[in-house]
């Protein structure tokens, strides 16, 4: 006689599925709270052989599949060549950030290429929409909208179209599945009911999804296993520009980013963003140095600015914007162990320019020179960046991609750099190289 199976655990967390026969507040498994459902119990299964055998293909016989251009060129670079029929994208962020206007856009220019787009909305009304629509100059036949809250019902003539946008997955109500939207089981199966859907009819979905206030994509986890890619749209409310990245990409690189300045009538892609986090016309002042810091594989000359000041505090205070904290106590560290420069009786505040986040090490030779620069009063000579990652011992070490970064500082006018001795690239003509291989020594520069 076959042997029946059955699941032991009634409850599931619904962030990280780890199972349990009772309840709990807090999942053992992830540490989520009230994240614990009560899930069906498993019928018997039949260990025996049912169903028909599935057959293995040939790698050669499968094609590839063709994208559809998202009609931006910097959304494209991001994706890594435009959508993938059947591919689920998530995209986060901060609200009020643009997901909505960016994903109007894109419906505006595929269906002005007679390709008819629907748009979900859970959000807001028909009439806003409309609104901002008319905004953008993007009111088409070929565009249509749902603005209800139910995704099965809005699903049902998603065959019509040739890409659907569900804005957003925490808005949204599965039918079959108790909850309020935006609850982690309800935000499970709106996403799983969207992927099904864009699998099987082959249509590009794009959902949108909340981020928390630590900045991570609200509703469980599993959300980003289940869709193909996610990306993360960001930038300072203060600012018009804004950052699209890849966090996952099933389809192309993570390393891309595009560039996008907010105006009056929508996103504009920005093709040249050189001048976006510097600027060129200032007088030097102490604390401010410049580097070419990476963005995906975009060389971006970018400003860094520190301002080290007596501290009124027993515990002197460290305040990074645009970098890490945890690399600011490093390279604090490092200037203080092997340079003998000490901002322990120092406030230190951080910040780069233009609310660009630097993720890039090659940017810590710049911050070492900017905290010293302001640490002594020093002001750095103008025309000068740096370039380099600053190690424990205190030594200067390569960054990658340094010919195109050297490249890049001399397209935007800067006459000197200094970068690692240990640099194997060739550079070009036109700009001074100045190879250090110690921190001490690139001090030694600024103060003479
Ligand atoms: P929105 O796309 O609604 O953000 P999200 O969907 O991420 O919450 O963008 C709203 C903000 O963008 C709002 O503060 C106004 C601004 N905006 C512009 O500056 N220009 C425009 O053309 C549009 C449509 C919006
Ligand atoms: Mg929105």
């Amino acid at each position: 006689m076959a042997k029946k199976t059955k699941i032991d655990s009634r409850f599931r967390c619904s962030e990280c599925g780890y199972g349990s026969s009772s309840w709990a507040g807090r999942c053992p498994g992830c540490g989520a709270w009230g994240a614990f459902i009560e899930v069906a119990e498993e019928s018997p299964v039949s260990r025996g052989r049912s169903g028909p055998v599935v057959r293995p293909i040939s790698l050669q016989d499968v094609t590839s599949p063709v994208r559809l251009p998202s009609g931006m060129d910097e959304l494209d670079r991001v994706l890594g060549g435009g959508w993938v029929p059947g591919g689920v994208v998530l995209l986060g962020g901060e609200p009020g950030i643009g997901k909505s206007t960016l994903l109007l856009q894109v419906c505006a220019a595929l269906a002005s290429e007679n390709r008819s787009v629907l748009y979900i909305s859970g959000e807001e009304s028909a009439s806003q929409v409309a609104l901002r629509a008319r905004r953008l100059g993007a009111s088409t036949e070929n565009l249509h909208l749902v603005c209800d809250e139910r995704i099965t019902g809005a699903l049902e003539s998603m065959g019509d179209y040739a890409f659907v946008v569900v804005d957003s997955v925490q808005a949204l109500r599965a039918d079959g599945e108790d909850g309020w939207p935006g609850t982690p089981s309800q935000v499970r199966a709106v996403a799983q009911e969207c992927i099904e859907k864009a699998k099987l009819l082959g249509v590009p979905c794009v959902l949108v999804g909340h981020i928390t206030k630590q900045g991570n994509l609200a509703g469980p986890k599993m959300l980003e296993h289940m869709v193909d890619v996610v990306l993360l749209f960001s930038g300072e409310r203060t600012s018009s520009h804004r950052i699209l990245r890849a966090v996952k990409n099933r389809y192309g690189s993570v390393d891309e980013a595009g560039i996008f300045d907010m105006g009056d009538r929508g996103l504009i892609p920005v093709a040249d963003p050189g001048h976006l986090f510097w600027n060129s016309g200032t007088e030097p002042a102490s604390g401010v140095a410049l580097t070419v810091a990476l963005e995906g594989t975009r060389p971006l000359v970018t400003e860094v600015q520190a301002l080290a000041c007596p501290t009124p505090f027993q515990y002197p205070k460290r305040t990074s914007s645009g970098i890490e904290v945890n690399r600011l106590h490093l390279l604090l560290a490092v200037l203080e162990k092997r340079c003998g420069l000490s901002c322990r009786n120092s406030d230190v505040y951080v910040n780069v320019a233009g609310g660009f986040q630097i993720r890039d090490t090659g940017a810590d030779l710049a911050l070492c020179m900017a905290l010293a620069s302001s640490n002594l009063d020093i002001s750095l000579e103008s025309g000068c960046c740096f370039l380099g990652e600053v190690g424990l011992a205190g030594e200067i070490r390569p960054t990658g991609r340094a010919g195109q970064r050297v490249r890049e500082a001399r397209r935007m006018g800067f006459s000197r750099v200094v970068l690692s001795v240990g640099e194997k690239d060739d550079f070009p003509r036109g700009i001074e190289v100045v190879r250090v291989g110690e921190l001490r020594r690139a001090l030694e520069v600024m103060r003479r």
